[in-house]
């Protein structure tokens, strides 16, 4: 049989075809316009999303024996709002997990509210990106938005809402809504109250490898694919990332570098951080996790390659960072450029360049984007192990993870051997393993990661230049608090 993975990403969709083996037999791209309609603002439309998953099945599976085809499911960008009218009708474009308009609907909930209640109440605290503080943003600024909505959807469940008909999310994906009583699996009255929704408006909750149902049929003539085909509720990407890389069970430890960087660590049991400074997640295999989400990762190595060098010669420039560069670069980055999340939660925060001198190049300064995003990821490293969290190794995945430089410069600056899978395909293939589950192909998550997923390569840290990093470390983390007071005035 084959199951399909739906990558549904900032940049692009990526579907992949999984056998039941776990081999993959075809992966398709395709890209979306992402629009920022002021500074700091981020949306994208769920239509686009529909029509580049639709016409990227169609590709994906026209050399296979298309009855063969047994399940579909998910891993998708989290937080994104998608409002719905009573007839079905997007009402907006959909405001995306690295928008950072809601910071007075932050504030509100955080110091109004109170993060205590909050925290009580969902196991975790507002951030910009979050759900709930973009319906009170819909509600106060386009209140004639607000009174349309029938339904709220997260960005994947919507294209499952256009697959099936059936109005679902997934315990993952509903963690990073600020509505989801993580502990208790449900939907907290308290929270719907704050930001005045009902149930009604909430989708139907399901584990992330349940089934929610078969394709419609005028989706399944379209597709070429049988009625039958059963659609898995999927996971949040990070969550799906982890079932991808095996990172399921207790302790295990996952590295996402796409748009967004996050540090993913597995949990049997529900637990805070007395900070809340991560977020405390339910997981795709039926547990929990602990996550630091930084917002702009691979998407600074994009930015400064493209936008500023102007080339795509990703090689060519990292070639000029030779071994000799590593520790001992004087040039600083602050990775800032859609404001952070985790661990400082501030959406004014913005990209920061310091310690140039007239001889510092080109190189220098790459290299200081790059080692920017792996002291970032440190600082939630940081947060995990004050919790008494002991992560000795991590998988790593996502496109900055292809790199081999910045995946050295991330096992030295950690201090943690890396692992590297066979797919590197984390959301996609995870999503590809829920469907799996789902159809009953593996008797569960941790089964089915436990026999397909498979360690290729390992990145060991090198003592010395660990050493180097360590301090360097120590002064990168003095740089935001020394800054900080600026960024509004600036942002
Ligand atoms: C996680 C987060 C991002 C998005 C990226 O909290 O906001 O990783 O899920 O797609």
């Amino acid at each position: 049989m084959y199951y399909v993975g739906v990558d549904l990403g900032t940049s692009a969709v990526k579907l992949l075809l999984m056998e039941g083996t776990g081999k993959i037999a075809n992966i398709v791209s395709r890209e979306y316009p992402l629009y920022f309609p002021n500074p700091g603002w981020s949306e994208q439309d769920p239509e686009d999303w529909w029509s580049a998953v639709k016409e990227g099945l169609k590709e994906l599976i026209k050399d296979c024996d298309r009855s063969q085809v047994a399940g579909i499911s998910f891993g998708g960008q989290m937080h994104g709002l998608v409002i719905l009218d009573k007839d079905d009708n997007v009402i907006r474009p959909a405001i995306l997990w690295n928008d950072g308009r809601t910071q007075e609907e932050t504030d509100y909930l955080n110091n109004e509210i109170g993060k205590d209640r909050l925290s009580k109440y969902t196991a975790n605290i507002a951030f910009t990106g979050f759900t709930a503080p973009k319906i009170l943003w819909v509600k106060n600024k386009e209140p004639e938005n607000f009174a349309k909505i029938s339904k709220i959807m997260l960005p994947k469940d919507y294209i499952a809402y256009m697959l099936t008909g059936s109005f679902c999310t997934d315990v993952s994906d509903a963690s990073g809504m600020l509505l989801f009583d993580v502990e208790h699996k449900c939907w907290s009255r308290e929270m719907m109250e704050i930001c005045g929704v009902s149930e009604a408006q909430l989708a139907k909750i399901y584990e992330s490898y349940d089934v929610v149902g078969t394709l419609k049929p005028e989706v399944a003539a379209e597709l070429g694919l049988s009625e039958q085909v059963k659609v898995a509720a999927g996971a949040g990407d990070n969550a799906a990332a982890a079932i991808g890389t095996g990172t399921v069970g207790d302790g295990m430890c996952n590295i996402s570098l796409g748009t967004s960087g996050t540090i993913f660590i597995s949990s049997r049991n529900f637990g805070v951080d007395k900070n809340n400074a991560l977020h405390s997640f339910a997981h795709a295999d039926g547990r929990y996790h602990l996550m630091g989400c930084m917002l702009s990762a691979a998407s600074c190595n994009k930015w400064w390659m493209e936008e500023i060098l102007q080339t795509t010669e990703f090689g060519k420039e990292q070639a000029a960072i030779t071994d000799d560069r590593l520790g001992n670069n004087h040039v600083y980055f602050l990775p800032y450029l859609m404001g952070e999340r985790s661990p400082h939660n501030d959406a004014n925060a913005r990209g920061t360049f310091i310690g140039m001198t007239m001889d510092s190049t080109r190189a220098d300064l790459y290299q200081a984007v790059l080692e920017g995003v792996a002291f970032a990821i440190r600082d939630s490293f940081e947060v995990a192990k004050s919790l008494g969290v002991d992560i000795r190794s991590s998988k790593i995945c996502g496109g900055g993870a292809k790199s081999p430089l910045w995946r050295k410069i991330f096992a030295n600056v950690l201090n943690i051997r890396l692992d590297i899978i066979e797919s590197e395909e984390g959301p996609g293939y995870g999503g590809a393993i829920l469907a799996a589950v789902a159809c009953g192909e593996y008797a569960s998550v941790e089964e089915a990661a436990a026999k397909l997923v498979k360690v290729v390569d390992s990145v060991e840290p090198d003592p010395e230049l660990a050493a180097r990093y360590e301090e360097r470390y120590r002064r990168f983390a003095r740089i935001y608090p020394a800054v900080k007071e600026l960024f509004p005035e600036i942002s």
